[in-house]
């Protein structure tokens, strides 16, 4: 399979912090990727740099598309294809859910993703367009942050911890919109605290451990006690 996003030995730095220490890794396209990792491994961190927001801190090598990414603008990444769904979802809150969905159209990519198809996919944002985000529960909001990203239609969607907080049955219905959206041939990086859920819904998996990857191959290749030395060290 061709790969979508090749990183090279991505460095990172934060002032004097060094975040990440020679990264390299690949997402296939149409494949999904679980990143994964304890608290402050780097993995937002990688995905801010996938999306161009940490342009000045980084160096190394990020190619999307058979093209150098490293060191281009945010907005250009969102007009080449990189959706990036943040951790907090980050809607605005001033907003009705039918106008933070139209911000996903700004990018003006066409494809399969229209509002109509959005509200197939999770008839409740249908139901409550006119109420503004914020009235909204944490699941209900996760969706309009990934119908959002949809909107922008994407070749690579990266999503920060989409599931933390919300509750079972929320996270089951997220994720069966994920094998949907999946199906349409989008490539996906999938930060997840939890790693079972994570291996079982991705390809490939990245293990990072204080910026350095400690375990990459095929979601189902390792056996428990690898995942754990990977993530804890120990
Ligand atoms: N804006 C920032 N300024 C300084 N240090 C940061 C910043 N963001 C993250 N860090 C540091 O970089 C490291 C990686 O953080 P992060 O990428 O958020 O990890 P993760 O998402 O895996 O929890 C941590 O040591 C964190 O404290
Ligand atoms: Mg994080």
């Amino acid at each position: 399979m061709a790969a979508l996003l090749e990183i090279d030995a991505l460095q990172v730095w934060y002032a004097d912090l060094q975040a990440l220490y020679g990264v390299s890794l690949q997402v296939d396209e149409g494949g999904v990727l679980a990143l994964i990792g304890a608290n402050g491994a780097g993995k937002s961190t990688l995905l801010a740099a996938v999306c161009g927001l940490l342009e000045g801190r980084s160096s190394g090598s990020i190619r999307f598309a058979g093209r150098e990414l490293l060191g281009q603008p945010a907005h250009e990444l969102a007009r080449a294809g990189i959706a990036l769904l943040p951790e907090g979802r980050m809607l605005f809150p001033s907003l009705t859910v039918e106008e933070n969905l139209r911000m996903g159209t700004l990018t003006r990519r066409s494809g399969y993703w229209t509002l109509p198809r959005v509200y197939e996919l999770f008839p409740v944002l249908a139901e409550f367009r006119l109420r503004p985000a914020t009235a909204l529960s944490g699941g209900q909001q996760q969706m309009v942050a990934i119908a959002r990203a949809l909107l922008s239609n994407p070749r690579l969607l990266l999503c920060d911890e989409i599931s933390l907080g919300l509750a079972p049955l929320v996270v089951r219905q997220i994720y069966a919109a994920l094998e949907q959206v999946r199906a349409q041939g989008l490539s996906i990086v999938l930060v997840e605290q939890e790693v079972q859920r994570a291996c079982q819904t991705a390809d490939s998996v990245c293990c990072l451990l204080k910026g350095r990857v400690t375990l990459q191959g095929a979601a189902n290749a390792f056996e428990y006690a690898q995942i754990a030395q990977a993530y804890f060290g120990h």
